[in-house]
């Protein structure tokens, strides 16, 4: 009953849907992390993550009952695109770190990355009453950086210099997203942006 709150088998949007992982995901979470690209946008390190080090994070944090953390399918086709996760889960303070990889590049640039954000920080503000999500960005990714803003998340610093990648260095974005101001524009979209959380144990 309390994991079912937490972590609902299914989070439905209209063009994505999270969905707990299951074990066969793990080929596919295994491919993304091997793409360079995958890499250069996500990890501190620049090379991709190793074989074993995948497998450890797909047991530990992905397919784990304690994690919040969820595959992302097309709902029209329900096909895997990705995957999406909260870390750092702070009670005493109310706040998570919001994490989201799409690993099939045909998917960028579609609107599932921003759906399933709003999905997240829905999840987050109105069951699990948090009060704020945080994540970080490099300062290259503009696309992510584009996808947070129109989710909801707001610019609050930056890390000067923090990553060096194809051959210089770039701040890290700092950002952030609070349940107020989720509150308010949930509110003032009626309905438009983002559909009323719909949970499901199916
Ligand atoms: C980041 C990510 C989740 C965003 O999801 P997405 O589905 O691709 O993004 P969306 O289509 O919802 O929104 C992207 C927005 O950025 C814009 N965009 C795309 N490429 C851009 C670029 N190079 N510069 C600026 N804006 C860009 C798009 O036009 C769109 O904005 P618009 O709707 O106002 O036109 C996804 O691309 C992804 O997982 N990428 C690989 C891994 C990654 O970068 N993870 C994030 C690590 S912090």
């Amino acid at each position: 009953m309390a994991r079912d709150f937490w972590q609902p088998t299914l989070i439905e949007g209209r063009r994505v849907r999270l969905r707990r992982h299951r074990k066969e995901n793990l080929p596919s979470v295994l491919r993304w992390y091997r793409d360079a690209e995958v890499a250069r946008l996500t990890r501190y390190q620049t090379r991709p993550m190793t074989k074993d080090e995948v497998e450890r994070f797909f047991e530990a944090r992905l397919i784990s009952p304690d994690s919040v953390a969820y595959a992302i399918h097309i709902a029209a086709t329900d096909r895997l695109i990705g995957l999406t996760t909260f870390s750092s889960l702070d009670a005493d303070n109310g706040s998570a770190l919001f994490h989201i990889t799409i690993g099939e590049r045909d998917g960028w640039g579609q609107g599932y990355g921003t759906e399933s954000a709003e999905l997240m920080l829905a999840h987050a503000f109105e069951r699990l009453g948090l009060h704020r999500v945080a994540l970080s960005v490099f300062s290259f990714n503009e696309r992510a950086i584009r996808s947070y803003q129109k989710a909801g998340f707001h610019i609050e610093g930056r890390l000067r210099e923090a990553i060096m990648r194809d051959g210089r260095y770039w701040d890290e974005i700092q950002m952030g997203a609070l349940r107020e101001e989720w509150l308010a524009r949930a509110a003032g979209a009626a309905g438009n942006a983002v559909d009323p959380l719909s949970v499901s144990s199916r």
